[in-house]
């Protein structure tokens, strides 16, 4: 039992630790997405999402939803659900106007006073891999 108890402590300082590094510097590895067989989008940032009505939103579902546990789960949960220090993504309005605000978050990021709130993850993943992680959120999106 004491054993138990002192393994469930460590392990939520562990937890905690990492959260609290990944809010502090926003330092979290992006990890490559795999988007070859969607189609492509060009250099210029699109203001909706392409992906919505394609005939390769399935796949951009997919795709979306693996790119969204390996870039954004760290931060804002798995399955979307938030613990409460980001915002929940499931709530991000479906369609053109939460695309958006979508599009102006991931390609700015949240950057006040200097302190990286959310990285700029326009840098590090394509258009491609971004537009199919909104194609996954609106599966998983719920009414405010
Ligand atoms: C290092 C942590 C971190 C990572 C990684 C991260 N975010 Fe965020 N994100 C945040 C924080 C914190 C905010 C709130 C920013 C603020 O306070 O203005 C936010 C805000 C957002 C918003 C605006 C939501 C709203 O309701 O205003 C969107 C959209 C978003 N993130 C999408 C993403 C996507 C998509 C990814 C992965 C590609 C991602 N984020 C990765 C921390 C992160």
């Amino acid at each position: 039992m004491r054993y138990f108890k002192q393994a469930l402590k460590i392990s939520a300082l562990g937890l905690l630790l990492a959260t609290g590094q990944a809010l502090a510097h926003g330092n979290v590895t992006p990890q490559s997405v795999d988007t070859k067989d969607l189609e492509k989008l060009g250099d210029e940032w699109l203001e909706t999402n392409p992906y919505r009505d394609h005939p390769q939103h399935d796949l951009a579902v997919k795709i979306g939803a693996s790119a969204y546990n390996q870039n954004c789960a760290a931060c804002h949960g798995l399955e979307a659900i938030s613990g409460g220090m980001t915002p929940d993504l499931r709530e991000l309005e479906v369609g053109e106007f939460g695309d958006e605000w979508y599009k102006e978050r991931v390609v700015n990021g949240a950057v006040r006073d200097g302190r990286v709130y959310m990285p700029r993850m326009g840098d590090v993943l394509s258009q491609e891999a971004l537009w199919a992680i909104r194609t996954w959120l609106e599966t998983v999106a719920v009414e405010q």
